[in-house]
């Protein structure tokens, strides 16, 4: 250890109390950002984020509104030379039901067996939070950072990010940087560290079928009338086959065929398929026929009903033919297939199955481009060798299922590439109830943090 890093670590030893209340602190505000009633949550997640970085030394921080849920912004440009990375995380956090699933309350964290339990914990609130730290643990040991940092904390991602891309188009010449980074993504199985190499893109969309004005009779008119329950059912049978392949005309035609290598990289994973399949508590897993479990769930198209609802919910029966019926779907997307492309030939679909006696309408609700990371990035080289050096094995890279639709927009707008330096655990139960992240996971995520920016310092990107 070099005298530096020896520095750093008596001053992480010294202040872990301090730095798990402070986690326990952000993790109580419930910024859940698609509810309403939760918007001044959000924004107050926004301030405590802002109150941190001021206080670490960070300049130029900023509550930056946006239309929706605010971005919070902040800068240091000190580091003469060396290169400007860009942080993104995400503060806001997914809805919490079902709630009587949840073993202890979502927003009163607390510890087990080495995990925090929390929503957000893992996605993405504790990630952003060992990112603080190490800002915190750099600016307390040695007054300055190894690279210049601009940050960029959003409160909408799990909302899909509607303001996010309008906000970076505005914010273009404060943003220049040499490369972002995203911690937003987990580890690979067995808690293995990993950093992702693709993320896919995303169309969701709703499905209405209307029918009678009102519910009717089933006696009186069952025979006569469509019903609109039985049609949606024709419809979503018609999008997907037995063998897993979208029936959607034209859904493949931009996608990019993984090659030799990129099936021999995935092969090369040491996936525990049986483990997999009992973590998920499945009877089988499925899928398009010709790919592996890995190949279908980070490189290969999918589409899938995520709601659907119409007619009597209640105890016992009823004997009614709905006035309507609905659900929610969306195709998981991978290079170079566009979410707008997509949804017109899903919808033109959707119109075609629509048996005559009913009105079917599909509404766009949103989307994001996937997206591909350069493995030989010069960044990505020094954020393996930061967690190499950390964890004493070298990461695997993984092409994962979900979506971060910004890292597509730091592309775009911001000519960024993006390396994806994610720390939770794969069994972190993101999205659903009892979301946790391994402690020992956010220790190591500042310690690699803070050994990337050192690296990105040697390297010759700035
Ligand atoms: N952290 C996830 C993305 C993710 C999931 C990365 C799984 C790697 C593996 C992110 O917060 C998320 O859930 N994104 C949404 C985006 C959507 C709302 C546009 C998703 O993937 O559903
Ligand atoms: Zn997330």
């Amino acid at each position: 250890m070099t005298d530096q890093s020896s520095a750093i670590e008596t001053w992480l030893q010294e202040n872990a109390e301090r730095r798990l209340e402070s986690l326990k602190a952000f993790l109580r505000i419930p910024s859940i950002s698609a509810l309403p009633e939760h918007a001044a949550d959000c924004r107050a997640a926004a301030a405590w984020v802002a109150a941190d970085l001021r206080s670490s030394g960070i300049e130029h921080v900023e509550v930056s509104e946006t239309g929706g849920h605010p971005v919070v912004y902040g800068d240091w440009l000190h580091a003469d030379g060396a290169p400007t990375v860009l942080i993104y995380c995400h503060y806001d956090v997914q809805p919490v039901d079902p709630l009587d699933m949840w073993e202890s309350a979502p927003f009163d964290p607390i510890i087990r067996d080495g995990r925090i339990l929390a929503r957000g914990a893992a996605d993405d609130k504790g990630q952003l939070h060992l990112h603080l730290r190490a800002i915190e643990a750099l600016m307390a040991t040695r007054g300055r950072l190894p690279v210049n940092l601009r940050i960029v904390f959003e409160g909408e991602e799990e909302f899909g990010s509607q303001n996010l891309d309008a906000w970076l188009v505005a914010n273009r010449d404060r943003l220049r940087a040499d490369v972002a980074v995203i911690s937003d993504t987990a580890f690979f199985q067995g808690n293995v560290p990993a950093i992702t190499i693709s993320l896919r893109g995303l169309m969701y969309c709703q499905v209405d079928v209307t029918g009678p004005t009102v519910d009717v009779h089933s006696g009186g008119f069952g025979g006569v009338v469509e019903n609109p329950a039985n049609a949606l059912a024709r419809i979503i049978t018609g999008l997907k086959g037995p063998d897993g392949k979208v029936l959607v005309p034209g859904f493949y035609d931009d996608v990019v065929p993984l090659t030799e290598a990129d099936r021999a990289a995935l092969a090369a994973l040491p996936l525990d398929e049986e483990a997999y399949r009992l973590e998920i508590g499945v009877p089988a897993l499925v899928g398009e026929a010709g790919y592996t479990v890995l190949e279908r769930r980070g490189a290969r198209p999918t589409l899938d009903v995520n709601g659907i609802w119409g007619g009597f919910q209640g105890e016992g029966s009823k004997t009614i033919i709905p006035a309507h019926a609905h659900a929610k779907v969306s195709c998981r997307l991978v290079a170079k297939q566009d979410p707008h492309r997509i949804f017109a030939l899903v919808r033109d679909h959707v119109l075609a199955l629509a048996p005559v006696g009913v009105r079917v309408e599909v509404q766009n609700l949103h989307g994001g481009r996937p997206s591909l990371t350069p493995i030989d990035h010069p960044a990505t080289r020094a954020a393996a060798r930061a967690l190499e050096a950390t964890f004493g094995r070298a990461p695997v890279y993984l092409r994962e299922g979900g979506s971060i639709p910004v890292t597509a927009s730091f592309e775009s707008i911001l000519g960024l590439s993006t390396v994806l330096l994610g720390f939770s655990n794969p069994d972190d139960n993101a999205h659903a109830p009892n979301e946790s992240l391994v402690l020992a996971n956010h220790e190591t995520g500042i310690r690699t943090v803070i050994r990337m920016f050192d690296e990105l310092a040697s390297t010759g990107l700035g």
